[in-house]
């Protein structure tokens, strides 16, 4: 069998970890790799990774050390033309002229969105690997990049508080997750973050606006506020504005973290996940498998079909925003 492997939308630590333990699960189980470079865009243009020797199929060595390497490899994209029909169709016939029977999509919804809809013109068995620092799939307690990226923004939180108390400020850190407070709420738990501002929850100016004027009267001299980009009343600079006009007592800062969070040699447990889920993937694919992510529950690699990822909001746990509110006061 030959399996094509690719990474698609944003990049996420860890990602290349993922690919190693495919290509290697699969050579080892007596099959061909073929590396597709940028995703869905790279699969319509026929851009294959090709080894030093030239040759189009990945070998063991290609993948030599990649578990510490940030970003993906195969490099990465986000394809207008393949979410038409017409180009959907045209990535079959490039399946088709290569040969390629099976394919592992690594990336977030957007990814999983477009095997559903590759599925529905090739027969061929598809089986995906959860790679998005937003952690915003169901069918795994995390995502490939999560927690790096969580380990990044924890790090710089922890560096924007020495100026904040050195200057008795308030400082708004901005957080990636366009949908999702995860990345929010972890790094919010971990940096000792005085409150938190994510989409899934209301965030409630005015309420806000007293707590900080209760902690300026305990004699709190530096607040740290970490904010989801997708937060439903907007993004830090909109969030401070709001704050300032309802009397905010902190003189205050914004900094966005941006895609700083994206970048990175991935944490020990997103190497571990992607090990896990990649080579489970090629034995899913292997047991027949098709329409499903590999994910890990609770320690337990698991299958879920790729409608079932992205369906549902995975819900934050409620006790890690209330655990935050209670620390914090
Ligand atoms: O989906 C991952 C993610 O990092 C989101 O958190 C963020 O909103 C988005 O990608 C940014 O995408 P781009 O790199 O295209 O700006």
């Amino acid at each position: 069998m030959k399996i094509g492997v690719f990474c698609s939308g944003g990049d996420a630590p860890g990602m290349n970890a993922c690919i190693r333990a495919v290509v290697r699960r699969a050579i080892s189980e007596g099959h061909e790799v073929v590396g597709i470079n940028r995703g869905y865009q790279g699969l319509l243009d026929e851009d294959f990774y090709t080894t030093d020797a030239g040759s189009p199929l990945m070998t063991l060595r290609s993948v030599s050390g990649w578990s510490r390497f940030g970003g993906s490899l195969l490099r990465s994209s986000r394809s207008s033309e393949f979410r038409t029909d017409a180009g959907q169709q045209k990535a079959v016939k490039v399946l088709v002229k290569h040969g390629i029977d099976a394919l592992v999509p690594i990336g977030g919804d957007g990814t999983f969105h477009g095997a559903v809809a590759l599925a529905k013109h090739w027969d061929g068995p598809i089986v995906g690997c959860p790679g998005t620092i937003d952690n915003d799939l169901m069918g795994t307690d995390f995502t490939i990049g999560f927690s790096t990226a969580v380990q990044t923004a924890v790090e710089a939180v922890d560096k924007i508080r020495d100026t904040a108390e050195s200057h008795e400020r308030m400082f708004l850190v901005e957080v990636m997750g366009r949908h999702s407070g995860f990345i929010a709420v972890h790094t919010a738990l971990a940096a000792s973050a005085e409150c938190v501002c994510i989409p899934e929850t209301k965030t409630d100016i005015p309420a806000i606006v007293r707590d900080l004027q209760e902690l300026k009267t305990r004699g709190k001299t530096s607040v740290m506020m970490i904010v989801a980009e997708g937060d439903e009343e907007g993004d830090a600079v909109k969030l401070n504005e709001e704050l300032r006009a309802a009397g905010n007592p902190f003189s205050t800062r914004c900094v966005i973290l941006g895609h700083l969070q994206r970048g990175g040699s991935p944490s020990p447990e997103d190497r571990i996940l992607a090990s896990s889920v990649g080579d489970f993937a090629v034995q899913a694919i292997l047991e027949g498998q098709s329409g499903v992510m590999a994910g890990v529950i609770g320690g337990q690699t698991t299958l879920t079909r790729f409608e079932d990822t992205y369906a549902v909001h995975k819900p934050i746990p409620p006790e890690l925003s209330s655990l935050i509110e209670r620390l914090a006061n």
